[in-house]
């Protein structure tokens, strides 16, 4: 299993850059770089990820063997890892995934996962909504504090993300893919959706995900695509 080193900042630009020069510099596996807060906080897509004090922000650094040509595929270890540590602080809730590696609570985003990755090192950059959610999103988000968890102490969050983040880790590196993308499915929020790919936006139900970590959207015309990047709406898009 992984053993973790924490280092914690006060303040860093991103944890993700944090953790790629360290990277870059020839850490070993299992750096992790937990800040406070963010000043350049970046989202998936090159968008903002609004990171005041009161929320975890994190970046792991590994340098996974076996299946590395797909990168992609540790979307959904991480996001397996989010929800089980959501669920330690609300045990209560309903907690769902959505591809590709989003955790909703009550149908709301409480999560960001971004995955940078070089020819040998992966860095999975976690922020979790703790006490805040963001004024702008894409979705309709929450936060552990707004689904009724108290006031959290961060550093045993990034505790649980960690412990959880070792199993499922350890589940892909030694079982391969097959054995996170069944547990994946079975926690997926499922049903109508809207795909806003880069040229356009596509309407479909859910079907699952293929071995290559590929959302399987069902057409109206009955026909199925696979889509490796694309956005998932499953409530009205808001702007
Ligand atoms: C998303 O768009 O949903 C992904 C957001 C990822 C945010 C985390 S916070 C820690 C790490 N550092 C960053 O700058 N981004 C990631």
């Amino acid at each position: 299993m992984i053993s973790w080193r924490i280092r914690k900042l006060e303040v860093s630009p991103s944890t993700n850059d944090t953790a790629k020069a360290a990277a870059e510099s020839g850490e070993a596996e299992g750096l992790v770089i937990w800040a406070l807060q963010q000043t350049q906080g970046r989202g998936r897509r090159g968008r903002v990820w609004e990171s005041p004090q009161g929320n975890l922000y994190t970046s792991l650094l590994l340098r996974p063997s076996g299946e590395t040509q797909n990168i992609g595929l540790y979307a959904f270890v991480t996001a397996l890892a989010v929800a089980d540590a959501v669920r330690d602080f609300l045990p209560q809730a309903e907690i769902t995934l959505k591809w590709p590696n989003d955790v909703l609570v009550d149908g709301k985003k409480i999560s960001g996962v971004l995955l940078e990755a070089s020819s040998d090192w992966l860095v999975v950059g976690v922020g979790v909504n703790v006490m805040n959610s963001p004024s702008k999103s894409l979705y309709p988000c929450t936060s552990l504090h707004e689904q009724g968890a108290g006031q959290p102490v961060l550093d045993k969050v990034l505790d649980a993300l960690l412990s959880h983040f070792a199993h499922w880790y350890d589940v892909m590196q030694t079982r391969g893919f097959g054995s996170i993308r069944e547990p994946w499915l079975a926690r997926a929020k499922t049903g109508s959706v809207t795909v806003v790919l880069p040229q356009e936006t596509i309407a479909g139900t859910f079907q699952g995900i293929d071995l290559q970590g590929c959302l399987r959207l069902r057409l109206a015309d009955g026909t199925e695509r696979a889509i490796a990047t694309g956005d998932v709406f499953f409530e009205p898009r808001v702007e």
